[in-house]
This record gives structure tokens, sequence and C-alpha cells, in this order.
């Protein structure tokens, strides 16, 4: 079970693969994740379902090499099996009927934007994606984007392709350009600092503005309250009541700080980590 089917380097240190998991292709949905374990003594880590196949059997799975248990994962190769995989974990997302959506993906939130934007491109709205990343190394899946959207636009902070600036400088040209208010929702999916700016950006224009929660978690089944946060004054937990969120309502404040909690732990485990050949 859990075989890695396929294995592919899509930019450095960021990886897709492909997973044998009949039972969580059969019932997973766009904007749905599971807890991953690379070998009997990792830690469980939340990881996106990017894509699913139910006739396969199969998920797929972006990884961003970030620290221990993401280079233990990107160190396994086609044919190993992962040690653990529970899904589908949190709440679908919500494609609700809209004429156009304006989808916010940054660095590797390009791959849980994928799904979301093809439900939202099969429902038979106008997608709208703007994709970022601090160089066009870093860029993946733009072709797939392109493929379920009326618009896609690029942007790169060092101007490495597209147009160079932040996504929060196109989002507000896009928002400012829809004249008739057809733009219906914004997601934004990528590192908590750009979600936390796209939500600020689409604040005045009054748009609804969905952002999936990166919160440490550990159990992932809402027992251990890792991944507490804080939305419009009240506490949730990302794995349960998640991960998508009104992001106009977040504390991004309490978000950032409980991120950095464990900081220096997991800056200790990584060296150790890279230090050894086989994790
Ligand atoms: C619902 C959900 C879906 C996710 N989907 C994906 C995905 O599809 N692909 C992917 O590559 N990552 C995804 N993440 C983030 C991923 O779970 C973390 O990067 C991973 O747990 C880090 O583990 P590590 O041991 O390699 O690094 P750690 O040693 O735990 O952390 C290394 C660094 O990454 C930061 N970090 C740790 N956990 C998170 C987190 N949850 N979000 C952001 N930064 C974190 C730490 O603060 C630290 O700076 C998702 C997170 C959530 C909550
Ligand atoms: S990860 Fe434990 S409650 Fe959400």
């Amino acid at each position: 079970m859990f075989k890695i089917l396929r294995k592919t380097e899509l930019a450095p240190d960021i990886w897709e693969m492909e997973v044998a998991a009949p039972q969580i292709a059969q019932k997973a949905r766009p904007g749905q994740f599971v807890v991953a374990m690379a070998d009997e003594r990792g830690e469980r880590i939340p990881l996106t379902i990017a894509d699913f196949t139910p006739d396969a059997g199969s998920i797929t799975l972006v990884v961003m090499v970030v620290g221990t248990s993401t280079v233990k994962l990107s160190r396994l190769g086609e044919g190993d099996k992962l040690y653990a995989l529970i899904g589908p974990l949190g709440h679908a997302s919500r494609i609700e009927p809209c004429q156009a959506v304006a989808m916010v993906a940054g660095g590797v939130g390009a791959a849980p934007v994928y799904p979301i934007a093809r439900a939202f491109h099969q429902q038979g709205s106008r997608v709208i994606t703007i994709q970022g990343a601090r160089h066009k190394a870093l860029l993946f899946w733009t072709d797939r984007l392109a493929s379920v959207s009326q618009q896609h636009q690029v942007t790169t902070d060092d101007g490495s392709a597209g147009h160079k600036g932040l996504v929060t400088e196109t989002l507000k040209e896009v928002l400012a350009a829809d004249t008739q208010k057809q733009i219906g929702c914004v997601y934004a999916i990528g590192p908590t600092p750009m979600m936390e700016f796209c939500a600020k950006t689409t604040e005045p224009f009054g748009v609804k503005t969905v952002v999936s929660l990166n919160s440490i978690m550990v159990d992932g089944t809402g027992m251990c309250g890792g991944c507490r946060v804080e939305v419009g004054g009240r506490t949730f937990f990302t794995c349960i009541d998640g991960p998508e969120f009104d992001g106009h309502q977040v504390n991004w404040e309490l978000l950032t700080a409980r991120q950095k909690t464990y900081r220096h732990q997991e800056n200790c485990a990584f060296e150790k980590t890279l230090n050894t050949r086989t994790g």
C-alpha cells in the first residue's frame, strides 16, 4: 500500500509524487489533505491532495522540502512505500456558483490551487489564476493551471518570468478591472504572509476571500489542538474545521507566531537529518 508509482522533480526541492491510495482517491475532493508518515519513526505531516485519479487508484502529492519530514519523503523513490497515509482529511472546498473566481497560487500553493481551479472551471465559472514564485525555476504546473483558466498570469519577484512583482499587485489590478463585479470569490493559497496580504488586498473590494491555513499539525483528527487558529475571534482546529477559512477573519499575527513555536527544534532536527545519508 501507498507505493510511490511516479516521482518527478518539479523544481529545486519540490517533488511531485503519485502514490497508490485507492480508497483515498475514491473519496478525495478538492481542498482536502492527507497526513503522511515517511517511515515508522517519522512524524505525521499534512500534505494537500493535489490531484486524484479514482480509476487508477492514485493520488498526487507535491512536497516542498523544508525540514526533516519533507526531506525524508523526498528521499523515497519510485517503488518505495510510505509508512502511513491517512485521509482524505478536512472539509472540501465549497465550489459555490459564481460567474468568475480569482485564484492566487504562491510557490508550492500551485498544487492545492489546481484541483479547486479545475472544479470551478468544470462548473462553468470564469477562472482567473495568478501564479507567483520568487524565480522562474520555482514555477511548476503553469500549463495545468492555464488549462483550467480563462486568464492565467504569472508573477516572479525578480522578473525572470511574467510580471516582475508580487501577486498582490496583479490581484489588485484584476479586481480593479472587474468593474461589473463578476468575481464572486478570491482563493489565496501559499505562504502565510502571501495569504495575509492577499486578504488585505481584497478587503477594500469587499470580495469574499478564502485561504487554506498551513498551521502546524500533529494528529490531524481534532484531538491534540496543535493546529488551532483564531478566526473571527473564535478558536477553530484547522484539521477538522478547515483547512479553508475566511481570510478577512483570520488572526494572522497569532498564526504566524504559532508557526514559529518549534523553529529551534525543527532546525536542529533538519541539520541532523541532512547529515545522515538515508534519514
Ligand atoms: C493542510 C495543510 C496542507 C499542506 N499541504 C502541503 C503540500 O501540499 N505540500 C507541501 O510541501 N507542504 C504542505 N503543507 C506544509 C507541510 O505540512 C510542512 O511543510 C511540513 O509539515 C514540514 O515538515 P518538516 O518536518 O519537513 O519541516 P519542519 O522541520 O517541521 O519545519 C521546517 C520549516 O517549515 C515550517 N513549517 C512547519 N510546518 C509548517 C506548515 N504546516 N506550514 C508552513 N510552514 C511550516 C517551520 O516553521 C520551519 O520553518 C501543508 C500544511 C497543511 C497544514
Ligand atoms: S492537528 Fe491535532 S487537533 Fe488538528
